[in-house]
């Protein structure tokens, strides 16, 4: 671990850096589909932070969800983004989740695997609240899958310590096996993070990632310059693309 993220004071940023409307996210409803099926239990968002993803599961999959969040600030974040009466969220964190054994349907799990200093642990916990045959769905960038996330190229700095921080797939994968769990599916899914490089840059100055964060101030304004430079220079103004892994863990 490299210092744990403050999401207290994040919070009242998170949403002008990472906020997409749900027809942006539309990507995920399609790669998810496949691994969701009816349920009368609810989903569980584990660390839905200020609720991105919450209320589109909500919709896209007519079910139930329970967000789990341990920062206080980003819950009430959630509360007030909060549009569907389907999600209910709580206080609570990966290694002990305050819910009943074999109480969700599926688990899902967005860019929170790097701040779990005990992966083994939280998959345990996942294994104790999920019912028989749920799948865990995770979305996440990884250490030996750097490629797909556009803002790593103007920060090599952030990018040699994304490669030391988020974990790899071999360690996800050996995590989630020691709690029961076996890889089912491995695969980028592309998500349009900014229409241009200009709303990029306007996206990026917000400093709402937490990798980002723990580089030096000189070193991220460094960066900002360069990203800069490059949207005055772009020829054509394109949408702006990453590509975050999906990895579905199913039960043994
Ligand atoms: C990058 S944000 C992701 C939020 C949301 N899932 C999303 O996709 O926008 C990471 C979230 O993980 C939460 N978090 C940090 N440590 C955690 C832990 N041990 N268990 C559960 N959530 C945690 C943070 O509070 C933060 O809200």
């Amino acid at each position: 671990m490299y210092g744990r993220t403050d999401y207290e004071q994040m919070a009242a940023r998170y949403d002008a850096g990472r906020t997409l409307p749900h027809e942006l996210l539309d990507s995920w409803r399609v790669a998810l589909r496949p691994y969701v099926v009816p349920s009368t239990f609810p989903l569980l968002d584990l660390g839905s932070g200020t609720g991105l993803f919450s209320d589109a599961l909500a919709d896209w999959f007519d079910t139930d969800v329970i967000g789990v969040e341990p920062s206080e600030a980003m819950r009430r974040k959630a509360a007030s983004n909060r549009s569907s009466s389907r999600t209910t969220i709580i206080g609570g964190e990966a290694e002990r989740i305050p819910l009943r054994k074999s109480s969700c349907s599926h688990a899902w799990v967005s860019t929170v695997l790097h701040h779990i200093p005990d992966l083994a642990r939280c998959a345990a916990e996942l294994r104790r609240v999920l019912s028989d045959q749920a799948p865990v769905l995770i979305r996440n960038s990884f250490g030996d899958r750097l490629d797909g996330i556009h803002w790593l190229r103007y920060w090599p700095s952030a990018r040699r310590l994304a490669a030391r921080r988020w974990p790899t797939v071999e360690a996800t994968i050996e995590a989630f096996g020691s709690a029961g769990f076996e890889l089912i599916e491995l695969e980028d899914v592309g998500e349009v993070v900014a229409p241009n490089l200009h709303a990029y840059y306007d996206r990026m100055l917000v400093r709402a990632n937490s990798t980002l964060v723990l580089i030096d101030d000189e070193d991220f304004a460094r960066g900002l310059k360069k990203l800069q430079q490059a949207a005055r220079e772009a020829a054509a103004l394109e949408p702006i693309t990453d590509r975050r892994s999906l990895l579905v863990f199913g039960q043994r």
